[in-house]
């Protein structure tokens, strides 16, 4: 069976497969540039994006902004008519920032978790770009959407549901991760897709649902189809490819991982995320890591309580430094057994098929 295209409004992505934002610095336009340009939807994550700028400690917020602009320019470079996007955790400070100059700069779509982005509507005012909040439950996809239709009048774009077996920080207690360990969450999607379908009647409009967390190969991406969903949204897949802007270290985790060591550690963020088991989390599992740089990345972090410094923890990791970093994974990351390119992944996913544009 050949995979649709993805339609969102006016913007048409050859394949059904969007590549998830990867913060700190795991999908940058190496990797978002690669994957539109294979016919998915390339996300650039925005998480302290100015890591490798020389004042980042001390202008960290002109730094990120300035490396955003960057790695837009250099994407779209690389992605010649391709669809990027850009991933801006609503958690972390500076937010309308960072999501205006994403507009600003031509990000086709700009996707938002980790919490209710209600202002983004007016963050891309003036501009082509197309707004995707992530959410995990029907009642989130309720609140942001009423948010939005009363106090914007307009609805999203597009709809990513982020499952409990998607990497990095998940929308999730411990409790409900374990209870959905078995099963592709196909209950909760169904009843939020009956949520979207009113905004949908209300707005007259289509509004895309995609589904990521675990979507490993074409037959769960055609599984997901199955269910009336648009498409999917995948990460953990991308990170073993050469494009992957993370170090070869962050990389060889994953193909050397085994089940056992896909592990949930508690995060600054007051979310559980999951990462593969190394020294680190050990570490942080017996006692705190006193902050001794404080980013003001997020704001729910207290860095006089807070278990570890997020920022410190997630740019050891993407730059090498493994034993001591966060290396964050998808439930899946056990499966993967080498690293491939975007290409070859692609042609792996849609069996061939061939990249056809509008
Ligand atoms: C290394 C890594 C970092 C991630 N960072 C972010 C992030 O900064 N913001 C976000 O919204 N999602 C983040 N995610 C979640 C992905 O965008 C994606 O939705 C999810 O991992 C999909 O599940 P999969 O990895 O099983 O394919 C991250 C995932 C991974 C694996």
């Amino acid at each position: 069976m050949t995979l649709p295209k993805l339609h969102i409004g006016d913007l048409t992505a050859s394949f059904p497969i969007i590549q998830g934002g990867m913060g700190i610095g795991v999908s940058l336009s190496g990797l978002a540039g690669a994957v539109a340009k294979e016919g998915g939807i390339g996300v650039i994550s925005a998480a302290q994006i100015g890591f490798n700028e020389p004042d980042f400690r001390t202008n960290t917020v002109n730094a990120n902004i300035r490396a955003l602009k960057d790695q837009l320019k250099k994407a779209r470079e690389k992605a010649k008519s391709g669809i990027i996007g850009v991933n801006i955790m609503w958690r972390g400070r500076h937010y309308e920032d960072y999501a205006r100059t994403a507009a600003e700069n031509g990000a086709d779509i700009i996707f938002s978790g980790a919490g209710l982005p209600a202002d983004l509507p007016v963050c891309v005012e003036g501009t082509d770009t197309k707004i995707a909040p992530i959410i995990g439950s029907p009642k989130a996809a309720r609140v942001i959407l009423k948010l939005w239709a009363r106090h914007h009048n307009r609805t999203a774009d597009l709809v990513v549901i982020e499952g409990p077996k998607a990497g990095g920080h998940l929308g999730y207690t411990r409790e409900q991760v374990a209870e959905h360990a078995n099963d592709g969450y196909e209950k909760e999607i169904l009843e939020i897709l009956d949520v979207i379908k009113e905004f949908e009647e209300k707005f007259h409009k289509k509004i895309p649902v995609v589904f990521g967390g675990g979507v490993f190969d074409k037959k769960d991406i055609l599984h997901y189809l199955s269910l009336g969903l648009s498409g999917v949204q995948m990460a953990t897949r991308f990170v073993a490819t050469k494009e992957c802007d993370a170090s070869d270290a962050f990389k060889n985790m994953y193909v050397n991982s085994k089940a056992k060591d896909v592990t949930i550690v508690q995060s600054p963020v007051h979310m559980p995320g999951r990462a593969l088991l190394n020294p680190f989390i050990c570490a942080v599992r017996e006692r705190r890591m006193p902050v001794t740089n404080c980013f003001h990345c997020l704001k729910t972090c207290d860095p006089g309580t807070t278990p570890y410094c997020i920022t410190q923890a997630l740019i050891r990791a993407v730059k090498g430094d493994v034993d001591n970093g966060l290396v964050f994974c998808g439930a899946n990351a056990w499966k993967i057994d080498k690293i491939t390119t975007v290409h070859n992944l692609f042609v792996e996913l849609t069996e061939g098929q061939e990249v056809v544009r509008d």
